[in-house]
C-alpha cells in the first residue's frame, strides 16, 4: 500500500516531537479522520531555523509531516506558506488515494503556525 519511502518515514521519522525553543506552534485537526497535528517552529529573521512535528494520526501522516518539516527548514516563512500537500505527496513519490486526506494536516499545520509567529510579530511591533 506504502512506498519505501513513505515506510522509511514512518519507521524513522526526522524531526519529530516537541521543539524546546520553538517560537510558534500550530495545530489543526483532520475533518474526516479527527486526528490531529502539532507544528513547532523556531523562526528567527523570518527564516525557519528549526522545526518539528507531532501527531495523534496515522502512518501517512507521520510520513508526509515528517518530510514536509524538512522541506521548509531553512526556508522563509513566505516560501513555506508556498508549500502545499501535492508537494509533499510528489516528494514522497505518492501516497495511495485513500490517504490523500492526511497530507493535508502538514499542509495547514504549518500554515497555523505561521499564522501563529505573524499574529505575534504583529504584536510585538
Ligand atoms: Fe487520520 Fe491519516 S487517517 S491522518
Amino acid at each position: 500500500m506504502y512506498n519505501e519511502k513513505v515506510m522509511d518515514y514512518f519507521y524513522n521519522p526526522r524531526n519529530a516531537g516537541e521543539l524546546e525553543d520553538a517560537n510558534a506552534v500550530g495545530e489543526v485537526g483532520n475533518a474526516q479522520c479527527g486526528d490531529i497535528m502539532q507544528v513547532f517552529l523556531k523562526i528567527e529573521d523570518d527564516i525557519i531555523e528549526d522545526v518539528s512535528f507531532r501527531t495523534f494520526g496515522c502512518g501517512a501522516a507521520i510520513a508526509t509531516s515528517s518530510i514536509a518539516t524538512e522541506m521548509i527548514k531553512g526556508k522563509t516563512v513566505d516560501e513555506a506558506l508556498e508549500l502545499s500537500n501535492k508537494d509533499v505527496i510528489e516528494e514522497l513519490g505518492g501516497l495511495p488515494p485513500a490517504k490523500i486526506h492526511c497530507s493535508v494536516l502538514a499542509e495547514e499545520a504549518i500554515k497555523a503556525a505561521i499564522e501563529n509567529y505573524k499574529e505575534d510579530e504583529g504584536k510585538a511591533h
